[in-house]
């Protein structure tokens, strides 16, 4: 790991990586790129590397797990054993099952799951490079794999983290920021501007954290719009395929 540096933020307001404090890092998207899986997504964000899957909704088995009046979302995230620095061990880990947890419960306000008695939604969010943000860029995936599922929704679901560097706010920390700051808020947004996760691990006073909520916001504004972009990019070419009355 690299040392602490001594400054993260330079005398032009420049991060490390040549940022703006309220700037996220350059984000790309491809969806249906698994041919098995019913939607999925590929998501570079920075250099972090995201592929999500998303299987459903299909019949729960075993039955006793059904939910009478609703769909199941069920959510794994999952860092690839190469994709940090030292060799993550495979499987769950505390870390991960906490993830998968607070991520499942950002897409449940939005998702139709009344549509689907019984049924379950499978998301699966595989960190393939880790670079700072892995849950937050995870989250923006699953949302693509969903819509992509063709998953009934109230809207897009967009995350992206805040953090404290030098006593200022930053968006989207990169991985310095993310080791030695002092604070990073990581939190998941509807269309409608409602937080559906709020994750806080350091310091901040509470102004501040009002701050960073707003900071956060306008960073799901914009990913929220990379994010319609992908949608309307494929969609739109399907509209212009002919359809044949064969
Ligand atoms: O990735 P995220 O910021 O959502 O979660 P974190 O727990 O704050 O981890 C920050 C970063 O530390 C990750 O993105 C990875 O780059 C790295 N990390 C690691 O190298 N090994 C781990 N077991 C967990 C995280």
């Amino acid at each position: 790991m690299s040392d602490k540096p001594e400054k993260f933020i330079d005398e032009n307001g420049l991060r490390l990586d040549g940022r703006r404090v309220d700037e996220i890092r350059p984000m790309k998207m491809e969806i249906g790129v698994l041919s098995r899986a019913d939607g999925s997504c590929y998501l570079e964000w920075g250099k972090n590397k995201v592929l999500a899957a998303v299987y459903g909704p299909r019949e729960l088995h075993p039955r006793r797990l059904q939910k009478a009046d609703s769909a199941l979302i069920r959510y794994r995230y999952n860092m690839a054993a190469f994709s940090v620095e030292d060799r993550i061990r495979p499987g769950p880990s505390r870390r991960s099952i906490e993830i998968s947890k607070v991520s499942r419960e950002a897409f449940e306000p939005v998702v139709l799951t009344h549509l689907y008695p019984g049924a379950v939604i499978d998301v699966f969010a595989e960190v393939l490079q880790a670079d700072a943000g892995t849950r937050t860029a995870a989250i923006n995936a699953a949302c693509m794999a969903l819509a992509d599922a063709g998953i009934p929704m109230k809207g897009l679901v967009s995350a992206c983290a805040v953090g404290k560097v030098d006593g200022q706010l930053v968006l989207d920390l990169n991985k310095p920021e993310d080791n030695y700051g002092d604070a990073d808020i990581p939190m998941a947004m509807t269309s409608d501007g409602e937080i559906t996760l709020v994750q806080m691990d350091g310091d901040v006073t509470p102004e501040e954290f009002k701050q960073a909520i707003e900071m956060c916001k306008e960073g799901c504004r914009q990913i929220m719009e990379i994010q319609k972009e992908t949608l309307r990019n494929k969609f739109t070419k399907l509209d212009d395929v002919e359809i044949s009355d064969d």
